[in-house]
């Protein structure tokens, strides 16, 4: 690296522009597949979104593309690149990450929609870090998750400075840490809030990696601060996994009050296909954490008793249908293959045994599309949007929107309309793009549509700003 810079500096710029050029198609060859010609992210992730999983520091991104991160399909380019290609690929990622910070368009102030020109505005512009999760105790009041780990309050639209004290300690790690928010139906009365978070035992692996799961627990907010906590689903200790990705996870309730909560498969794609473990499932509990009689594992026999549906990869978006209470489901595909799915108890959604996915590496992951006893999605996208929180559009902010389906995607930076007709998607538009990574939807009480974006972190707010009238 020291002798490049010298040599550089002796030869002038018409070598340094030669040795970008050569970083850019290296990058373009080996990288763009899966990280976004523009290193925007994709099948992978962003890396000008100046957000690094597995350490942001010249080193660490060195060695992830030396050695590979290979738990997550991150190929390793010891064996193809030398140390000085390695070096300009970091080089040119840094460029890339500065020109991208300067030049993210500012956000339009009116998007004109097919039924709506929707006003545009940053409602919480400054002060978060990696938002998660989004959720509305009434109109003015909002309460929103931090991955790190802080739980945090949002009166009329401001932040307010001062996180909830003693919330419970997460496993920051990778994907994990505290994952989504949701107010009990009866909070106005009972005051409950639940939680899912990326929870580690003490128990190492060989390699020394932490043993972890998601866990749900509720709680109560007084005065800043985080009380009666009761844990409502840990799982058993043997079947905590040691990879620090898909942990899900999402939070719903159905009209009987009773809650879903999602897990992600870990990592560990086989176990999505085995009821008797925790990963790779949604599941149900009432709101005390006891089993439902009905669930379809209730008697524990053929499946975890909490387990409601299995064959799910790594879901993170659950919303309650407003009309039917059904729940629907987004889960993240490999390249290709995000799915939107409406959940039925104790029916098996494929993954893996099918997939419209791929591998990684381009492979098809298998040749089987569908199967006798496994569900379809509804929806799919292929290549994958990198599909996130979702929300159904209600209230009367956005009549002609009733019942919608809001869709964000991490990888594309989109938000998107489903409109939905009898449980299947009629048609799709695409709301914004390249704000930021979409992490969750939300809709208030009156039917205002909120994003939570990563890189930058903020959330944004979409308002009816008049009926379209175009021709
Ligand atoms: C086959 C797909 C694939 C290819 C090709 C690929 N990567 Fe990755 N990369 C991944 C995945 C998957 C991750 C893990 C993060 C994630 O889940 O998106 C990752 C992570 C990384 C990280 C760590 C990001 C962080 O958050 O800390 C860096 C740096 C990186 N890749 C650089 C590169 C570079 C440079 C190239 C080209 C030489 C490359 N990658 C090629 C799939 C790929």
């Amino acid at each position: 690296m020291q002798r490049y810079l010298l040599l550089s500096a002796l030869l002038g710029a018409s070598s340094i522009t030669f040795a970008e050029d050569r970083s850019e198609a290296i990058y373009l060859e080996k990288c763009a597949s899966c990280h976004g010609r523009e290193l925007q992210g994709g099948n992978a992730q962003s890396m000008v979104d100046g957000v690094w999983q597995f350490g942001g520091g010249d080193g660490d991104l060195t060695r992830n593309i030396k050695f590979g991160i290979s738990a997550v399909g991150m190929p390793n380019y010891e064996p193809s690149l030398s140390d000085d290609e390695i070096n300009g690929l970091v080089r040119y990622i840094r460029e890339a990450q500065s020109r991208a910070g300067a030049e993210r368009p500012p956000l339009p102030e009116t998007l004109p929609t097919r039924d709506y020109d929707v006003k545009v505005e940053k409602w919480i512009g400054e002060g978060l870090r990696l938002p998660w999760a989004l959720t509305f105790v009434d109109q003015r009041t909002a309460l929103l998750t931090e991955q790190p780990g802080r739980l945090r309050i949002i009166k009329d639209g401001k932040l307010d400075p001062k996180p909830i004290a003693g919330t419970p300690p997460v496993f920051s790690r990778g994907q994990g840490g505290l994952l989504d928010v949701a107010v009990d139906p009866d909070y106005a009365t009972n005051g409950w809030v639940y939680l899912t978070h990326s929870h580690a035992l003490d128990r190492k692996s060989e390699k020394g990696e932490t043993a972890s799961m998601t866990r749900l627990v509720r709680g109560k907010i007084v005065d800043h601060a985080w009380t009666d906590q009761q844990v409502l689903f840990e799982a058993d200790p043997a079947t905590y996994r040691y990879t620090t990705h898909h942990f899900g996870s999402r939070i719903a309730f159905d009209p009987e009050g009773r809650l879903y909560f999602s897990i992600g498969e870990r990592g560990h794609q086989d176990d999505a296909q085995n009821p008797n473990l925790p990963n790779g499932k949604v599941h149900r509990v009432n709101r005390d954490g006891s089993i439902p009689a009905d669930n379809p594992f209730a008697d524990g026999v053929k499946g975890l008793p909490s387990v409601f549906t299995y064959g799910n990869r790594n879901p993170q978006g659950l919303a309650t249908h407003p009309a039917t209470g059904v729940i629907w489901e987004s889960e993240h595909g490999p390249m290709g293959g995000d799915e939107i799915n409406v959940l039925e108890g104790g029916v098996n959604y494929g993954w893996p045994k099918i997939t419209y996915g791929l591998n990684y590496n381009g492979t098809p992951i298998t040749d089987t599309q569908r199967a006798e006893g496994m569900r379809q999605p509804v929806s799919y996208w292929a290549p994958s949007i990198a599909v996130c929180g979702i929300e159904f559009s209600q209230g009367d902010e956005f009549p002609r929107w009733k019942d919608h389906l809001i869709v964000g995607g991490l990888g594309h930076e989109t938000l998107q309309r489903l409109a939905i007709a009898d449980g299947h998607v009629m048609h799709t538009e695409q709301l914004l793009q390249g704000a930021g990574r979409v992490r969750d939807v939300a809709v208030d009480p009156s039917g205002a549509i909120y994003a939570v974006l990563n890189g930058p972190a903020i959330v944004i707010r979409l308002t009816n700003g008049g009926v379209a009238r175009r021709q």
